[in-house]
Protein backbone atom coordinates (compact mmCIF):
# COMPACT_ATOMS: atom_id res chain seq x y z
CA UNK A 1 0.00 0.00 0.00
CA UNK A 2 1.49 3.42 -0.74
CA UNK A 3 0.32 6.99 0.49
CA UNK A 4 0.24 10.08 -1.87
CA UNK A 5 -0.34 13.50 -0.47
CA UNK A 6 -0.67 16.80 -2.73
CA UNK A 7 -0.58 20.00 -0.93
CA UNK A 8 -2.38 22.29 -3.19
CA UNK A 9 -3.55 25.54 -2.54
CA UNK A 10 -6.72 24.55 -1.38
CA UNK A 11 -6.21 21.79 0.05
CA UNK A 12 -4.04 18.63 1.21
CA UNK A 13 -5.14 15.70 -0.53
CA UNK A 14 -4.09 12.51 0.20
CA UNK A 15 -4.70 8.95 -1.57
CA UNK A 16 -4.09 5.21 -0.22
CA UNK A 17 -2.67 3.35 -3.58
CA UNK A 18 -2.88 -0.36 -3.45
CA UNK A 19 -0.45 -2.81 -4.93
CA UNK A 20 -2.41 -3.04 -8.45
CA UNK A 21 -2.31 0.68 -8.60
CA UNK A 22 -5.52 1.59 -7.79
CA UNK A 23 -7.09 4.26 -6.11
CA UNK A 24 -8.60 2.74 -2.24
CA UNK A 25 -9.22 5.92 -0.33
CA UNK A 26 -8.93 9.49 -0.35
CA UNK A 27 -9.76 12.24 1.61
CA UNK A 28 -9.29 16.40 1.56
CA UNK A 29 -8.76 19.20 3.82
CA UNK A 30 -9.88 22.78 2.73
CA UNK A 31 -6.96 25.50 2.77
CA UNK A 32 -7.43 29.56 2.84
CA UNK A 33 -5.47 31.83 1.35
CA UNK A 34 -4.35 35.06 2.96
CA UNK A 35 -4.12 38.11 0.93
CA UNK A 36 -2.76 41.12 3.12
CA UNK A 37 -2.88 43.32 0.02
CA UNK A 38 -3.47 43.66 -3.58
CA UNK A 39 -1.05 40.50 -5.23
CA UNK A 40 0.10 39.24 -2.20
CA UNK A 41 -0.47 35.91 -1.79
CA UNK A 42 0.18 33.71 1.53
CA UNK A 43 -0.12 30.26 3.85
CA UNK A 44 0.90 29.55 7.02
CA UNK A 45 3.22 26.46 7.04
CA UNK A 46 1.77 25.53 10.40
CA UNK A 47 -1.80 25.54 8.59
CA UNK A 48 -0.33 23.06 6.18
CA UNK A 49 0.36 20.86 8.67
CA UNK A 50 -2.50 20.77 10.95
CA UNK A 51 -4.37 19.87 7.81
CA UNK A 52 -1.97 17.09 6.76
CA UNK A 53 -2.47 15.80 10.46
CA UNK A 54 -6.24 15.82 10.41
CA UNK A 55 -6.12 14.91 6.58
CA UNK A 56 -3.85 11.30 7.39
CA UNK A 57 -5.52 10.84 11.34
CA UNK A 58 -8.74 10.58 9.01
CA UNK A 59 -8.02 8.09 6.88
CA UNK A 60 -6.01 6.01 9.57
CA UNK A 61 -9.50 5.90 11.51
CA UNK A 62 -11.86 5.07 8.25
CA UNK A 63 -9.21 2.27 6.21
CA UNK A 64 -6.90 1.70 9.56
CA UNK A 65 -5.35 -1.69 7.79
CA UNK A 66 -4.48 0.08 4.61
CA UNK A 67 -2.77 2.79 6.50
CA UNK A 68 -0.93 0.60 8.68
CA UNK A 69 -0.15 -1.35 5.22
CA UNK A 70 1.94 1.60 3.72
CA UNK A 71 5.05 1.37 2.96
CA UNK A 72 6.22 4.48 0.55
CA UNK A 73 4.96 7.76 0.70
CA UNK A 74 4.94 10.41 -2.42
CA UNK A 75 4.99 14.02 -1.82
CA UNK A 76 3.36 16.43 -4.29
CA UNK A 77 2.58 20.30 -4.05
CA UNK A 78 2.38 23.78 -5.16
CA UNK A 79 5.22 25.13 -6.64
CA UNK A 80 7.47 28.66 -5.91
CA UNK A 81 6.01 29.13 -2.39
CA UNK A 82 9.11 30.43 -0.38
CA UNK A 83 8.87 28.62 3.29
CA UNK A 84 11.85 30.75 5.59
CA UNK A 85 12.86 28.82 8.52
CA UNK A 86 15.62 30.28 11.55
CA UNK A 87 18.27 27.81 13.00
CA UNK A 88 15.68 25.80 14.46
CA UNK A 89 13.38 25.20 11.96
CA UNK A 90 10.56 27.33 12.55
CA UNK A 91 9.12 29.46 10.06
CA UNK A 92 10.08 33.00 10.20
CA UNK A 93 6.88 34.46 8.15
CA UNK A 94 3.90 32.98 6.41
CA UNK A 95 4.61 31.23 2.99
CA UNK A 96 4.51 33.42 0.15
CA UNK A 97 2.82 31.75 -2.50
CA UNK A 98 3.19 30.95 -6.46
CA UNK A 99 0.62 33.25 -6.94
CA UNK A 100 2.16 36.05 -5.77
CA UNK A 101 2.92 39.04 -7.93
CA UNK A 102 4.99 41.60 -5.63
CA UNK A 103 8.23 40.59 -6.67
CA UNK A 104 7.71 42.03 -10.39
CA UNK A 105 10.71 44.99 -9.46
CA UNK A 106 13.08 41.94 -8.55
CA UNK A 107 12.26 39.43 -11.40
CA UNK A 108 14.19 42.79 -13.03
CA UNK A 109 17.12 43.40 -10.77
CA UNK A 110 17.66 39.41 -10.67
CA UNK A 111 18.12 39.82 -14.60
CA UNK A 112 20.14 42.63 -14.36
CA UNK A 113 22.45 40.93 -11.60
CA UNK A 114 22.91 37.95 -13.74
CA UNK A 115 22.15 37.79 -17.45
CA UNK A 116 22.83 34.33 -18.17
CA UNK A 117 19.91 33.41 -15.24
CA UNK A 118 17.98 32.06 -18.56
CA UNK A 119 20.51 29.66 -19.52
CA UNK A 120 21.38 28.53 -16.19
CA UNK A 121 17.59 28.01 -14.46
CA UNK A 122 15.33 27.48 -18.20
CA UNK A 123 13.46 30.31 -17.38
CA UNK A 124 13.53 34.26 -16.99
CA UNK A 125 12.62 35.67 -13.73
CA UNK A 126 9.02 35.68 -12.99
CA UNK A 127 7.59 36.69 -9.40
CA UNK A 128 5.54 33.40 -9.26
CA UNK A 129 9.34 31.72 -8.68
CA UNK A 130 11.38 31.66 -5.44
CA UNK A 131 14.18 33.65 -5.62
CA UNK A 132 12.46 37.60 -6.33
CA UNK A 133 10.50 36.73 -3.57
CA UNK A 134 13.79 36.17 -1.87
CA UNK A 135 14.58 39.24 -2.90
CA UNK A 136 12.01 41.28 -2.14
CA UNK A 137 12.24 39.88 1.75
CA UNK A 138 15.79 40.79 2.03
CA UNK A 139 15.00 44.81 1.01
CA UNK A 140 11.95 44.84 2.87
CA UNK A 141 12.54 43.11 5.67
CA UNK A 142 16.00 42.49 6.08
CA UNK A 143 15.89 41.21 9.60
CA UNK A 144 13.46 38.46 8.46
CA UNK A 145 16.51 37.58 5.37
CA UNK A 146 19.50 37.78 7.87
CA UNK A 147 17.51 35.05 10.05
CA UNK A 148 16.61 33.16 7.53
CA UNK A 149 18.89 29.69 7.60
CA UNK A 150 17.01 27.51 5.29
CA UNK A 151 14.16 28.09 2.02
CA UNK A 152 12.43 25.18 1.85
CA UNK A 153 9.04 24.55 -1.29
CA UNK A 154 6.14 24.03 0.33
CA UNK A 155 6.51 20.49 0.14
CA UNK A 156 9.48 19.85 1.52
CA UNK A 157 8.58 21.67 4.65
CA UNK A 158 5.86 18.77 5.03
CA UNK A 159 8.23 16.65 4.36
CA UNK A 160 10.89 17.98 7.18
CA UNK A 161 7.42 17.94 9.44
CA UNK A 162 6.76 14.11 8.70
CA UNK A 163 10.71 12.99 8.39
CA UNK A 164 12.69 15.60 10.66
CA UNK A 165 15.03 16.36 7.27
CA UNK A 166 15.40 18.67 4.44
CA UNK A 167 15.40 16.96 1.11
CA UNK A 168 14.26 18.56 -2.21
CA UNK A 169 13.46 16.76 -5.45
CA UNK A 170 14.59 18.08 -9.25
CA UNK A 171 10.93 18.99 -10.14
CA UNK A 172 10.52 21.55 -7.46
CA UNK A 173 13.56 23.30 -7.53
CA UNK A 174 13.21 23.99 -10.86
CA UNK A 175 10.87 26.33 -10.08
CA UNK A 176 13.13 28.19 -7.80
CA UNK A 177 15.40 29.97 -10.16
CA UNK A 178 18.39 28.85 -8.01
CA UNK A 179 18.69 24.99 -10.10
CA UNK A 180 21.18 24.98 -12.99
CA UNK A 181 17.88 22.57 -14.70
CA UNK A 182 20.44 20.93 -17.19
CA UNK A 183 23.05 19.95 -14.75
CA UNK A 184 20.39 19.24 -11.63
CA UNK A 185 22.19 20.84 -9.38
CA UNK A 186 21.69 23.98 -7.43
CA UNK A 187 23.75 26.98 -9.33
CA UNK A 188 26.17 28.95 -7.00
CA UNK A 189 25.26 32.15 -9.44
CA UNK A 190 22.00 32.04 -8.96
CA UNK A 191 22.34 31.72 -5.61
CA UNK A 192 24.82 34.40 -5.26
CA UNK A 193 22.62 36.81 -7.15
CA UNK A 194 20.40 36.54 -4.47
CA UNK A 195 22.66 36.77 -1.21
CA UNK A 196 22.31 33.03 -0.66
CA UNK A 197 24.44 30.12 -0.87
CA UNK A 198 23.74 25.94 -0.78
CA UNK A 199 23.91 25.87 3.00
CA UNK A 200 20.14 27.99 2.72
CA UNK A 201 19.32 24.79 0.51
CA UNK A 202 18.07 21.73 0.99
CA UNK A 203 19.93 18.48 -0.16
CA UNK A 204 18.82 17.34 -3.60
CA UNK A 205 17.64 13.69 -4.62
CA UNK A 206 15.53 12.82 -7.54
CA UNK A 207 11.83 12.40 -7.48
CA UNK A 208 11.81 8.86 -7.43
CA UNK A 209 14.33 8.12 -4.83
CA UNK A 210 13.99 7.89 -1.07
CA UNK A 211 14.16 10.98 1.06
CA UNK A 212 13.61 10.25 4.56
CA UNK A 213 11.23 7.70 6.80
CA UNK A 214 8.26 8.72 8.42
CA UNK A 215 9.13 9.79 12.36
CA UNK A 216 8.95 6.88 14.85
CA UNK A 217 5.92 8.81 16.52
CA UNK A 218 4.24 9.38 13.72
CA UNK A 219 4.75 5.73 12.48
CA UNK A 220 2.60 5.08 16.08
CA UNK A 221 -0.23 7.45 15.57
CA UNK A 222 -1.02 5.86 12.50
CA UNK A 223 -0.76 2.48 12.88
CA UNK A 224 2.14 1.19 10.66
CA UNK A 225 4.62 -1.65 11.43
CA UNK A 226 7.87 -0.14 10.72
CA UNK A 227 8.31 3.50 9.60
CA UNK A 228 7.82 4.08 5.56
CA UNK A 229 10.04 5.43 3.20
CA UNK A 230 9.20 9.11 1.59
CA UNK A 231 9.63 9.74 -1.90
CA UNK A 232 11.88 12.80 -3.18
CA UNK A 233 8.11 12.91 -4.62
CA UNK A 234 7.31 16.17 -7.34
CA UNK A 235 5.81 19.66 -7.85
CA UNK A 236 2.16 19.42 -8.75
CA UNK A 237 2.47 18.99 -12.11
CA UNK A 238 5.12 16.52 -13.01
CA UNK A 239 3.44 14.63 -9.96
CA UNK A 240 0.01 14.57 -12.55
CA UNK A 241 2.30 13.78 -15.34
CA UNK A 242 3.76 10.81 -13.20
CA UNK A 243 0.23 10.03 -12.64
CA UNK A 244 -0.92 10.21 -16.76
CA UNK A 245 1.74 8.34 -17.16
CA UNK A 246 3.69 11.16 -19.54
CA UNK A 247 6.77 9.80 -19.08
CA UNK A 248 7.93 9.53 -22.33
CA UNK A 249 9.40 11.97 -24.10
CA UNK A 250 6.35 13.75 -26.46
CA UNK A 251 3.90 12.41 -24.04
CA UNK A 252 1.80 15.97 -23.67
CA UNK A 253 -1.47 17.45 -21.52
CA UNK A 254 -3.17 20.13 -21.11
CA UNK A 255 -4.44 21.37 -17.42
CA UNK A 256 -7.78 22.89 -17.60
CA UNK A 257 -7.29 23.91 -13.79
CA UNK A 258 -7.66 27.24 -12.01
CA UNK A 259 -4.25 27.89 -13.67
CA UNK A 260 -3.78 26.10 -16.88
CA UNK A 261 -0.97 24.27 -17.95
CA UNK A 262 0.47 23.02 -21.54
CA UNK A 263 2.78 20.30 -20.69
CA UNK A 264 5.01 18.44 -23.02
CA UNK A 265 7.39 15.73 -21.72
CA UNK A 266 11.22 16.03 -22.95
CA UNK A 267 14.04 13.77 -23.30
CA UNK A 268 16.88 17.07 -22.78
CA UNK A 269 16.82 20.84 -21.24
CA UNK A 270 15.67 22.75 -23.37
CA UNK A 271 15.11 26.28 -22.49
CA UNK A 272 12.93 29.28 -24.21
CA UNK A 273 13.27 31.92 -21.76
CA UNK A 274 12.21 34.47 -24.45
CA UNK A 275 8.91 32.93 -24.59
CA UNK A 276 8.19 32.48 -20.84
CA UNK A 277 7.97 29.14 -21.47
CA UNK A 278 9.05 26.99 -18.23
CA UNK A 279 11.77 24.42 -18.80
CA UNK A 280 12.13 22.28 -15.77
CA UNK A 281 13.34 18.69 -14.66
CA UNK A 282 10.78 16.19 -14.74
CA UNK A 283 10.44 14.08 -11.09
CA UNK A 284 12.33 10.76 -12.90
CA UNK A 285 15.85 10.50 -13.99
CA UNK A 286 17.19 11.50 -16.89
CA UNK A 287 13.89 13.69 -18.24
CA UNK A 288 12.92 17.04 -18.09
CA UNK A 289 9.69 18.59 -19.26
CA UNK A 290 8.79 22.14 -20.84
CA UNK A 291 5.19 23.85 -19.83
CA UNK A 292 3.35 26.98 -20.86
CA UNK A 293 1.38 28.55 -18.06
CA UNK A 294 -1.88 30.61 -18.55
CA UNK A 295 -2.67 32.12 -15.26
CA UNK A 296 -6.35 32.42 -15.35
CA UNK A 297 -8.11 28.85 -17.34
CA UNK A 298 -10.60 27.53 -15.52
CA UNK A 299 -10.28 30.80 -12.99
CA UNK A 300 -11.91 32.71 -15.49
CA UNK A 301 -15.00 31.22 -15.87
CA UNK A 302 -15.42 30.97 -12.26
CA UNK A 303 -14.73 34.75 -12.50
CA UNK A 304 -17.31 35.22 -14.93
CA UNK A 305 -20.03 33.02 -13.26
CA UNK A 306 -19.73 34.88 -10.18
CA UNK A 307 -19.79 38.61 -12.39
CA UNK A 308 -22.68 37.02 -14.42
CA UNK A 309 -24.30 35.66 -10.83
CA UNK A 310 -24.83 32.02 -12.90
CA UNK A 311 -23.82 28.59 -12.20
CA UNK A 312 -20.88 27.77 -14.35
CA UNK A 313 -23.07 25.03 -15.97
CA UNK A 314 -25.80 26.52 -16.75
CA UNK A 315 -23.75 29.17 -18.33
CA UNK A 316 -21.82 26.35 -20.46
CA UNK A 317 -25.65 24.84 -20.61
CA UNK A 318 -26.38 27.95 -23.27
CA UNK A 319 -23.85 26.52 -25.39
CA UNK A 320 -23.58 24.05 -28.66
CA UNK A 321 -21.60 20.99 -28.03
CA UNK A 322 -19.55 22.54 -31.07
CA UNK A 323 -19.60 26.34 -31.76
CA UNK A 324 -20.64 26.66 -35.06
CA UNK A 325 -18.94 30.13 -35.17
CA UNK A 326 -16.53 32.32 -32.94
CA UNK A 327 -18.26 34.76 -30.89
CA UNK A 328 -18.11 38.04 -31.74
CA UNK A 329 -16.30 38.75 -28.66
CA UNK A 330 -12.74 38.49 -27.93
CA UNK A 331 -11.96 37.95 -24.49
CA UNK A 332 -8.55 38.31 -22.60
CA UNK A 333 -8.00 36.49 -19.88
CA UNK A 334 -5.31 38.12 -18.32
CA UNK A 335 -7.05 38.48 -14.61
CA UNK A 336 -3.92 38.30 -12.60
CA UNK A 337 -1.48 39.09 -15.52
CA UNK A 338 0.43 36.36 -17.74
CA UNK A 339 3.24 33.98 -17.67
CA UNK A 340 3.51 32.21 -20.88
CA UNK A 341 4.55 34.22 -23.62
CA UNK A 342 4.50 37.55 -21.97
CA UNK A 343 5.68 37.18 -18.51
CA UNK A 344 3.85 40.13 -17.74
CA UNK A 345 2.54 40.56 -14.28
CA UNK A 346 0.24 43.93 -14.84
CA UNK A 347 -1.65 43.10 -18.00
CA UNK A 348 -5.50 42.40 -17.19
CA UNK A 349 -7.86 41.19 -19.17
CA UNK A 350 -11.23 42.61 -21.25
CA UNK A 351 -14.11 41.63 -23.32
CA UNK A 352 -13.57 43.74 -26.37
CA UNK A 353 -16.17 43.83 -29.64
CA UNK A 354 -19.33 44.36 -27.17
CA UNK A 355 -22.74 45.82 -29.28
CA UNK A 356 -26.31 46.38 -28.16
CA UNK A 357 -26.87 42.65 -29.51
CA UNK A 358 -24.04 40.80 -27.27
CA UNK A 359 -25.67 37.91 -25.44
CA UNK A 360 -24.95 36.27 -22.17
CA UNK A 361 -23.90 33.02 -24.18
CA UNK A 362 -21.90 35.08 -26.33
CA UNK A 363 -19.53 36.32 -23.71
CA UNK A 364 -19.47 32.54 -22.07
CA UNK A 365 -18.31 31.63 -25.07
CA UNK A 366 -15.69 34.23 -25.50
CA UNK A 367 -14.37 33.71 -22.16
CA UNK A 368 -13.87 30.00 -23.12
CA UNK A 369 -12.28 30.94 -26.28
CA UNK A 370 -9.64 33.77 -24.51
CA UNK A 371 -8.80 30.99 -22.48
CA UNK A 372 -8.11 28.93 -25.79
CA UNK A 373 -6.24 31.01 -27.58
CA UNK A 374 -3.97 31.85 -24.13
CA UNK A 375 -3.14 27.93 -24.71
CA UNK A 376 -2.47 28.35 -28.21
CA UNK A 377 0.40 31.23 -27.70
CA UNK A 378 1.82 28.59 -24.99
CA UNK A 379 1.86 25.86 -27.65
CA UNK A 380 3.28 28.08 -29.91
CA UNK A 381 5.97 28.66 -27.39
CA UNK A 382 6.77 25.90 -27.01
CA UNK A 383 7.15 24.89 -30.79
CA UNK A 384 9.45 27.73 -31.10
CA UNK A 385 11.56 25.50 -28.28
CA UNK A 386 11.69 22.80 -30.53
CA UNK A 387 9.01 20.98 -29.28
CA UNK A 388 5.87 20.15 -31.67
CA UNK A 389 2.40 18.91 -29.86
CA UNK A 390 0.18 16.80 -31.87
CA UNK A 391 -2.19 15.50 -29.51
CA UNK A 392 -2.64 15.45 -25.72
CA UNK A 393 -5.12 14.20 -22.82
CA UNK A 394 -6.90 16.97 -21.17
CA UNK A 395 -7.32 17.19 -16.94
CA UNK A 396 -8.80 19.40 -14.67
CA UNK A 397 -11.94 21.16 -13.72
CA UNK A 398 -12.78 22.71 -17.31
CA UNK A 399 -12.23 18.96 -18.93
CA UNK A 400 -15.85 18.69 -17.69
CA UNK A 401 -17.12 20.90 -20.28
CA UNK A 402 -17.22 18.82 -23.53
CA UNK A 403 -17.64 22.68 -25.65
CA UNK A 404 -14.63 24.03 -23.84
CA UNK A 405 -12.76 20.94 -25.11
CA UNK A 406 -14.27 21.28 -28.71
CA UNK A 407 -13.21 24.85 -28.97
CA UNK A 408 -9.83 24.31 -27.52
CA UNK A 409 -9.35 21.44 -30.17
CA UNK A 410 -10.06 23.77 -32.67
CA UNK A 411 -8.05 26.27 -31.68
CA UNK A 412 -4.80 24.31 -30.85
CA UNK A 413 -5.29 22.58 -33.98
CA UNK A 414 -4.59 19.08 -32.24
CA UNK A 415 -6.50 15.99 -31.30
CA UNK A 416 -7.35 16.27 -27.67
CA UNK A 417 -8.46 12.96 -25.92
CA UNK A 418 -11.05 12.83 -22.71
CA UNK A 419 -10.35 10.66 -19.86
CA UNK A 420 -12.39 8.04 -17.95
CA UNK A 421 -13.33 9.67 -14.53
CA UNK A 422 -10.33 9.00 -12.00
CA UNK A 423 -7.80 10.35 -10.15
CA UNK A 424 -5.81 12.75 -12.17
CA UNK A 425 -4.39 14.85 -9.27
CA UNK A 426 -0.75 15.06 -8.26
CA UNK A 427 -1.79 12.77 -5.26
CA UNK A 428 -2.15 9.81 -7.31
CA UNK A 429 1.35 10.46 -9.49
CA UNK A 430 2.61 11.21 -6.02
CA UNK A 431 1.72 7.48 -4.79
CA UNK A 432 3.83 5.82 -7.47
CA UNK A 433 7.17 7.99 -7.06
CA UNK A 434 6.28 6.49 -3.14
CA UNK A 435 5.69 3.17 -4.36
CA UNK A 436 8.72 3.65 -6.72
CA UNK A 437 11.23 4.80 -3.76
CA UNK A 438 10.45 1.76 -2.26
CA UNK A 439 10.55 -1.35 -4.97
CA UNK A 440 12.81 0.41 -7.28
CA UNK A 441 11.10 -0.99 -9.88
CA UNK A 442 11.24 0.28 -13.83
CA UNK A 443 9.10 3.86 -14.16
CA UNK A 444 7.96 3.12 -17.97
CA UNK A 445 6.33 -0.28 -16.23
CA UNK A 446 4.37 1.30 -13.54
CA UNK A 447 3.63 4.56 -15.34
CA UNK A 448 0.83 3.18 -17.22
CA UNK A 449 -1.63 5.71 -18.70
CA UNK A 450 -5.22 6.14 -17.83
CA UNK A 451 -7.97 4.84 -20.02
CA UNK A 452 -9.19 7.85 -22.87
CA UNK A 453 -12.86 8.07 -23.40
CA UNK A 454 -13.21 9.88 -26.50
CA UNK A 455 -10.43 12.03 -29.17
CA UNK A 456 -12.09 15.08 -29.92
CA UNK A 457 -9.91 16.53 -33.37
CA UNK A 458 -10.00 19.99 -34.58
CA UNK A 459 -13.26 21.00 -36.90
CA UNK A 460 -11.44 22.80 -40.09
CA UNK A 461 -14.01 25.35 -40.45
CA UNK A 462 -13.85 26.22 -37.22
CA UNK A 463 -10.45 25.78 -36.73
CA UNK A 464 -9.79 28.77 -40.22
CA UNK A 465 -11.97 31.06 -38.27
CA UNK A 466 -10.15 30.73 -34.97
CA UNK A 467 -7.12 31.57 -36.86
CA UNK A 468 -8.02 34.68 -38.09
CA UNK A 469 -9.65 35.47 -34.59
CA UNK A 470 -5.83 34.63 -33.20
CA UNK A 471 -4.44 37.43 -35.04
CA UNK A 472 -7.09 39.73 -33.16
CA UNK A 473 -6.47 38.13 -30.05
CA UNK A 474 -2.48 38.73 -30.35
CA UNK A 475 -2.82 42.34 -31.83
CA UNK A 476 -4.78 43.08 -28.88
CA UNK A 477 -2.34 42.11 -26.06
CA UNK A 478 -0.04 44.58 -27.64
CA UNK A 479 -2.70 47.10 -28.06
CA UNK A 480 -3.69 46.88 -24.38
CA UNK A 481 -0.05 46.42 -22.78
CA UNK A 482 1.40 49.34 -20.95
CA UNK A 483 -2.63 51.07 -20.87
CA UNK A 484 -2.77 51.45 -17.24
C1 LIG B 1 3.41 26.07 -12.08
C2 LIG B 1 2.54 26.83 -11.16
C3 LIG B 1 1.25 26.24 -10.71
C4 LIG B 1 1.34 25.82 -9.29
C5 LIG B 1 -0.05 25.52 -8.83
O1 LIG B 1 4.50 26.79 -12.52
O2 LIG B 1 2.84 27.91 -10.72
O3 LIG B 1 0.86 25.17 -11.53
O4 LIG B 1 2.23 24.77 -9.14
O5 LIG B 1 -0.09 24.74 -7.74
Amino acid sequence: MYLGIDLGTSGIKAVLVDDADKVCASHTEPLDISRPHPGWSEQNPEDWWQATLRTLDALAASHPAEMAAVRGIGLSGQMHGAVLLDGTGAPLRPAILWNDTRSEAECRELEAALPSLGQISGNPAMPGFTAPKLMWVRKHEPAIFTATAKVLLPKAYLRYRLTGEMIEEMSDASGTLWLDVGARAWSDAALAATSLTRAHMPHLVEGSAPAGHLTDALTRRWGMATAPVLAGGAGDNAAGAVGLGAIRPGSAFVSLGTSGVLWATTDRFRPNPEAAVHAFCHALPGLWHQMGVTLSAAASLAWWSEVAQEKEASLLQALPEVPAAPSPVTFLPYLSGERTPHNDGRIRGAFIGLSQDTSRAALTQAVLEGVAFSFRDCLDALRSAGTVVTEADVIGGGSRSGTWIAILASVLGITLHRLADGEHGGAFGAARLGRLAVTGEDPQALCQPPRRLAAVAPVPELQRAYETRLTRYRALYKALSGVE
